[in-house]
């Protein structure tokens, strides 16, 4: 399909829609290639759902005993700098030449995540959702903002009946969320499920729990510093987009493609989608909603 893409043309493999050929290579090497040590970490979600958030999160909560945070490198580096999408990384780097425990990103499915990653009792996974409404949105104006300008103009109603049908980078997203969200129930230790809409209520209480489940649990004396909402407050919305290199700075995933690192900063919020969809639209997408997470014990959203 040359539709719904950043890029000429999605792949589809083994159930999910890939980007680019090149990425798509990455994919392949992953599967066949990576061994997982019991120390990584991986940082899973599909486009759209916070990673460059959770990213800068998992960066700071893992390192803080490294860096100040007046000096830290997340000041001076954008979050995708920090921790390397793996899908891409893999192609150009020794990946066994990283210093444990190595922290990954990757957009792949559960399903398709390296089989040793997926088997290893001891290696982690952190992976973060996001209300579809929100997600498509927010990926749409990404994507067009990024569209190069030889491809035809896609409309927001034609991408929205794309991402409805399962077509979009990394999608179907339901089938996405499902693969982790029932990979979570079965492998409790192994898998934390986070929700952007309650990370973003309650910042410092997820970042607590995500330092206790990556083992790195803050002590009574770095609680009482201050130190969870030294990293909320640096990891913010508002603090990262300030940061010059935030808005001027770039990331090559992939040599042939670089994007400003300011592509990765919208509005940041929550239910932004009903400002851009109609009443139809969200009807229809909550209806896709309940049927594929009828009997799964999910719900998007802040829970209950
Ligand atoms: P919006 O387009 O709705 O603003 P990803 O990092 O997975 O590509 O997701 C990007 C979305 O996360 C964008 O959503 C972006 O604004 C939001 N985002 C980026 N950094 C954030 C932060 N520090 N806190 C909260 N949301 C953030």
């Amino acid at each position: 399909s040359d539709k719904g893409a950043i890029v000429p043309t999605l792949f589809q493999y083994q159930g999910f829609w890939y980007p680019p050929i090149s990425v798509f290579k990455g994919v392949l090497l992953m599967q066949d290639h990576f061994k997982a040590q019991p120390t990584d970490i991986f940082l899973t979600s599909s486009l759209k759902s916070g990673t460059t958030w959770l990213k800068a999160i998992m960066f700071s909560t893992m390192n803080r005993s490294k860096f100040e945070f007046a000096t830290h490198p997340l000041l001076t580096a954008g979050p995708h700098d920090c921790i390397p999408y793996l899908d891409a990384y893999i192609i150009d780097h020794d990946v066994e030449a990283l210093h444990s425990p190595r922290l990954f990103a990757s957009h792949s499915a559960y399903s398709l995540l390296p089989k040793s990653v997926r088997d290893s009792p001891d290696c982690k996974i952190v992976y973060i959702c996001r209300n579809p409404k929100d997600v498509f949105v927010s990926h749409y104006l990404f994507a067009m903002k990024l569209r190069p300008p030889m491809l035809p103009p896609l409309s927001l109603e034609e991408a929205f009946d794309l991402f409805c049908r399962g077509v979009c980078e990394y999608g179907p997203y339901f089938e996405h969320v499902l693969g982790y969200w029932n990979a979570s129930l079965e492998f409790p230790g192994k898998i934390l499920f986070l929700k952007y809409e309650e990370m973003r209520k309650e910042p410092v209480k997820h970042v607590k729990h995500l330092a206790e489940f990556l083992g790195k649990p803050f002590s009574a004396e770095e609680e009482k510093e201050g130190v969870i909402e030294e990293i909320v407050k640096l990891c913010s919305f508002e603090k990262l987009t300030s940061l010059e290199v935030n808005k001027t700075g770039k990331v090559a995933f992939v040599p042939e493609m670089q994007i400003g690192n300011e592509n990765f900063f919208r509005k940041g919020q929550v239910g932004d989608s009903t400002n851009h969809l109609t009443p139809e639209m969200i009807e229809r997408l909550d209806k896709i909603a309940e049927e594929k997470l009828k009997g799964t014990g999910f719900k998007f959203g802040e829970s209950k």
